[in-house]
Parts: C-alpha cells; sequence; structure tokens
C-alpha cells in the first residue's frame, strides 16, 4: 500500500487554519482502545469522515460497530467544531451504500454563529477524559442525570440509567462474567495488548497512566487493565464509589448508520457530563459479546441492544491518552472509491479487504 502525503488545505471556504482546528478538534473524539479509527478526505465541497478498517480491532469488534462508533463520536466534534468557526454543518450519513468506508459527507450549510450550548459544548471537548479512577461516594443529581438523558435524546438515542439495585447488581455480574470469557481468549488477550500500556512512544492505544486502581472483588464496572500490568494497589477494598450510576445508551436506528448515530450521540452525552463536572468511563465488554449483550438488552429492557454501557460520577481530574497528528488522519486519492490509507501502525489483521 502506497503512502501518501497529504497536506491540510483549505476546504469548504474555511482556511487552512480553520480546517486544522476543526480536524483536531475532531481527532480529540474518544475510540475503542484510542485506535482513532477515522480518516478524512477534504474536497472542494465537502470533509469526508471515512472508517480506515486497518484499525478495527477484529476480535473485540468483528462488525465494526465500535469503530463506527468511535467514528460517530468524531463526526459529532467535527459538528461541534465547524459551528464554533461559523459554519452551520450539513451531514449526509452514509451517503453512498456501495462505498461503506465512507460514513459522512460534511458540507457547509450557510454561516451562523455557534449557540451558547454548542460553545459551552466545543470547550468541553479538550477537558473531556475517560475516567477509569474511583468517583466521589455523592449521587449524581436529578438536573444533571436530566441534562444527560435529553444529550441522548437530541442525537437519536436513549440513555437509561439502571436505578433498580437488584437490576444493577445482576448487571455487575454480567460485567465480571463477559470480562472472565474475554480474558480467556489469548485472541482478546493479544489485541488488547497491542493498544494498552502505552508510554509515550506513539501517538494511539491507551496511555498506561491513563489506567486507575484495581477493584475490589464487589466493583464489577472498572475492570480492564489498561496500565500494562502496573496497575496500582487497590487502596482498599471500597475504593470505587458505594452507588455508581450505570446507564445504557442505545440508538434509535439499527444497523450501521445506527452505530453512527449511536457514537454521535455518545458523544454529546459525553460532552455534555464534561461540561457539568461528571465523568464517565464505558463498560464495553458488556455490549462486545452478543450473548452478553443480549442479556444486558433484556435485564435493561431497551426496544434495541444497547451500544454502550456507561458509569457516570463525579471524579478527579486523569490525565488523557495521546492522539494522532492531524497530517495523519487525512486520506489522499479519487474522490470517489476506497482511496488510500496511511497508517503509521499496520494491525496484524488487515481488515480493509472485509469492506
Ligand atoms: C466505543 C467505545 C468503547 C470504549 N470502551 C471502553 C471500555 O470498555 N473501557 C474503557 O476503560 N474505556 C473505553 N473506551 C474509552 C477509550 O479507551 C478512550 O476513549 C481512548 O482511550 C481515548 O482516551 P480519552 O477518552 O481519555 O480521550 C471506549 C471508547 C469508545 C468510543
Amino acid at each position: 500500500m502506497a503512502e501518501v502525503t497529504a497536506r491540510v488545505s483549505g476546504t469548504m471556504g474555511l482556511t487552512a487554519e480553520q480546517v486544522r482546528r476543526v480536524l483536531r478538534a475532531a481527532g480529540r473524539a474518544p475510540s475503542v482502545h484510542n485506535t482513532q479509527p477515522w480518516r478524512f478526505r477534504l474536497t472542494e465541497s465537502a470533509i469526508e469522515l471515512h472508517a480506515d478498517p486497518r484499525r478495527q480491532l477484529p476480535v473485540a469488534d468483528p462488525d465494526g460497530v465500535e469503530l463506527r462508533m468511535s467514528c460517530g463520536a468524531a463526526l459529532f466534534n467535527l459538528r461541534l467544531a465547524l459551528s464554533e468557526v461559523g459554519v452551520r454543518p450539513i451531514v449526509t450519513r452514509m451517503p453512498e451504500p456501495r462505498h461503506p468506508t465512507l460514513l459522512a459527507k460534511v458540507r457547509v450549510g450557510g454561516a451562523k454563529p455557534p449557540t451558547p450550548e454548542e460553545a459551552a459544548l466545543v470547550a468541553a471537548i479538550p477537558l473531556r477524559r475517560t475516567n477509569r479512577r474511583p468517583f466521589a461516594d455523592d449521587p449524581v443529581s436529578g438536573a444533571h442525570r436530566h441534562e444527560l438523558r435529553s444529550a441522548a435524546r437530541r442525537e437519536g438515542a436513549t440513555l437509561d440509567i439502571v436505578a433498580d439495585p437488584e437490576r444493577l447488581a445482576k448487571l455487575g455480574e454480567l460485567s465480571a462474567r463477559a470480562h472472565r470469557r474475554q480474558l480467556a481468549d489469548p485472541r482478546f488477550v493479544a489485541e488488547f495488548g497491542l493498544w494498552s500500556g502505552e508510554t509515550g512512544s506513539r501517538g494511539d492505544g491507551v496511555s498506561a497512566r491513563a489506567g486507575g486502581p484495581a477493584p475490589a472483588p464487589r466493583d464489577p464496572w472498572v475492570l480492564r487493565d489498561f496500565t500494562g500490568d502496573r496497575r496500582p494497589e487497590p487502596a482498599g477494598h471500597s475504593s470505587f464509589e458505594s452507588e455508581p450510576l450505570i446507564a445504557t445508551l442505545t440508538a434509535h436506528t439499527a444497523g450501521p448508520l445506527g452505530d453512527l448515530l449511536a457514537g454521535e450521540a455518545l458523544q454529546r452525552v459525553l460532552l455534555t457530563a464534561t461540561a457539568h463536572g461528571l465523568a464517565v468511563s464505558p463498560v464495553s465488554q458488556l455490549v462486545e459479546l452478543p450473548e452478553i449483550r443480549a442479556a444486558v438488552r433484556e435485564l435493561v429492557g431497551t426496544a434495541r441492544p444497547p451500544q454502550a454501557v456507561l458509569r457516570i460520577g463525579y471524579g478527579w481530574p486523569v490525565v488523557g491518552s495521546p492522539r494522532l497528528p492531524v497530517e495523519d488522519l487525512l486520506l489522499a486519492g479519487p474522490e470517489q472509491g476506497p482511496g488510500r490509507y496511511r497508517c503509521d501502525r499496520r494491525d496484524p489483521h488487515d481488515r480493509a479487504q472485509l469492506w
């Protein structure tokens, strides 16, 4: 695969500096294992968002659901960042059915200053982090719960808070069971190892310093160890919050489009949480294994299988994970067709041919 040298240039009447700013914001989105599976092609009239199949997780995410959700989160940031530079974005999702890696085309829909809410969400982009550390024991306020639910709703998804203690306990058991099953799969462990324990040598993967302490046996929500076996000892057997707020996120639409929309909704929820001083960590083992995901759906009673399970609370500042430079996010090539990818770090399993 030939490498492509791409430059950030003006598009849609934006200056090169505005384009860089918008793409940098998009690249700050969360992504599963910090794979950053998004690529952008700049044309005269649009910014195209493409999925990079080489960055899909073949074991944890064989169908590309989390890959598309991650790209949806980047799309939400892109929309917000455009509004910050005074552009009303018009988004066409999945514009070419025969080209499934092309997830969206974003065009200019006129000039419009950002609303106060958009400005607050844009300001939250660089502050948002996945927080895997214990949260305070204070319950999340009713007003904040309302804000989070309404954030999901505005992007075509539902955020269901699992309030019933019995259901919550059962969900915790499912989380621990799913985690054990994944750790028993050497392919999962090998894949996880490729993307965790990052100590500063690359622009992707989860930073070792972004992991939290090991949970006590009764704390089933932060089980994944991203520290590369350097997890700090638990501070005791009650280090994590005693009444965690757990919520499921479910898009109203099925299929790949639903995954993209779920990612946009996820990011709106995460940025709303950040803007209100809340911290979040996803619990993805509950949605990655089909039988567990089905059991979660039955337990919570959602209309469709949920795409994400989130632990939410009031946390303390944590370090973030690295990001790839904007230049590495650019896709060059003809406007139509699959394009060519520049990839720093090749996945051993080449997924490109699957799309
Ligand atoms: C679809 C999706 C699934 C994720 N699943 C998990 C998870 O199960 N556990 C976890 O600790 N973080 C999870 N994350 C968070 C990512 O690891 C995180 O976004 C990435 O490492 C970048 O770090 P940042 O969010 O601090 O910027 C997930 C993120 C996304 C978008």
